[in-house]
């Protein structure tokens, strides 16, 4: 296989929706990707936060291969085993009551959002900036890029958007009105920025004055991202809803929302639904995923890995900030130090002309990190 052929075919056939890094993978294994040519690269985005257990890691694989080959769908007419047991699973690792599973970040979202309405009769939502939630319209609504989002008005109103960690300015945008605030504990899009604990205080003191929902977005800092199982732990607070997705499948797709007892009781059939959401097979996958994480203490390891990450990058001269193995640090030219470590066989992606984001699998080494090191060393 060639991977210019490739390159060009897609340039013909699929719509431009994407700027891609020159480079056509073929298989992984571990934090190891290899293209069409045969050539090895270090991989530090893991499909941006998805694959938390490294690549064809073998017991996911046995175990999504035996679903596989058992029940794939059957649709929300019917019970499923893997669903129940997934449901109970993530009960227990984050605390929330009561799931319904998607297929998407986004889906959570959606979901997330048509709740908050239900349950609370207001309309109003108030998110934060730089905040991403994803792309279809209702999580496109809360979403602050003007860019993503003007081309596509009008969408869900009333949103009203206030500085992220200011607590005056949240105080402001919150009232009577307010359906939910969302908010992503640590900022992923955006370039890594961590919430302050006063500011989420803040958010969950303010719903008991103003009962409104808040929606913790642990879409990419949930399943041991940030060297805890979710934020909401590390921040010590109960959401109402928690949005799920990314790490979740090891990198198959699939989203959740949990939602505390208090907030299920509100709603009834009808009030959304999903063919494929917690299908079979991605709750298996779901399932092998939290099964290994917590074998092989990899939650721990991203605590870890991250501070060796931080410290190291500290030591070539370059702030970095973050939690667990979800870090940001700023270089000169952003897009140029992702293609020259490409170059060198390291991948790593950049979200602004600045910031450079480091997501690989929380399976990650110590050798491993120490050689992306030395490649960025090379790079400076
Ligand atoms: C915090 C957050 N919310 C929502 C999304 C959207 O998820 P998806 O791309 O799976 O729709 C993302 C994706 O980057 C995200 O980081």
């Amino acid at each position: 296989m060639n991977a210019d052929d490739i390159i060009k075919r897609e340039a013909e056939f699929l719509i431009q929706f994407f700027r891609r890094q020159k480079v056509v993978f073929e298989r992984g294994e571990g934090c190891w990707l290899y293209d069409v040519e045969g050539r090895k690269y270090l991989d530090l985005v893991a499909g941006i936060a998805c694959v938390v257990l490294g690549h064809s890691h073998p017991y996911f694989v046995k175990k999504v291969s035996e679903q596989l080959s058992r029940l794939i769908q059957v649709s929300n007419l019917y019970y499923t085993t893997p669903q129940v047991e997934l449901a109970e699973m993530l009960g227990k690792i984050t605390g929330m009551d009561r799931f319904f599973f998607c297929n998407s970040g986004t889906e959570a979202v959606e979901a997330a959002l048509k709740i908050a309405r239900k349950v609370t009769g207001r309309k109003k939502f108030v998110a934060f900036s730089n905040a991403f939630h994803g792309r279809t319209m209702g999580a496109l609504s809360v979403t602050y890029k003007e860019k993503f989002r003007k081309p596509f008005e009008p969408l869900i109103h009333p949103v009203e958007f206030a500085e992220y960690n200011n607590v005056d300015d949240l105080n402001k945008a919150v009232d009577n009105e307010t359906a939910a605030v969302i908010v992503e504990p640590v900022q992923g899009e955006a370039g890594v920025y961590p919430a302050e604990q006063m500011f989420i205080q803040e958010i969950m003191r303010l719903r008991d004055e103003y009962n409104y929902l808040v929606i913790f977005d642990e879409i990419q800092t949930g399943f041991g991202r940030i060297g805890k199982w979710f934020a909401k732990e590390h921040f010590g607070v109960q959401p109402d809803i928690i949005t799920l997705a990314k790490g979740m499948g090891n990198g198959f797709p699939i989203g959740a929302i949990g939602v505390t007892e208090e907030v299920a009781e509100k709603l009834e059939a009808g009030d959304h639904g999903s063919t494929f959401g917690g299908n079979p097979l991605a709750c298996m996958a779901a399932l092998a995923t939290i099964e290994v994480l917590e074998k092989e203490n990899l939650v721990e390891n991203s605590r870890k890995m991250g501070e060796r990450f931080k410290e190291a990058l500290s030591d070539l001269g370059l702030i970095s900030r973050g939690m667990g193995l979800m870090i940001g640090f700023e270089v000169k030219d952003a897009a140029e130090f992702v293609k020259k470590a490409l170059e060198k066989g390291v991948v790593i992606n950049n979200t602004s002309e600045k910031t450079v984001r480091l997501l690989p699998p929380l399976t990650i080494s110590e050798e491993e990190v120490d050689h992306a090191l030395r490649v960025f060393s090379e790079l400076l």
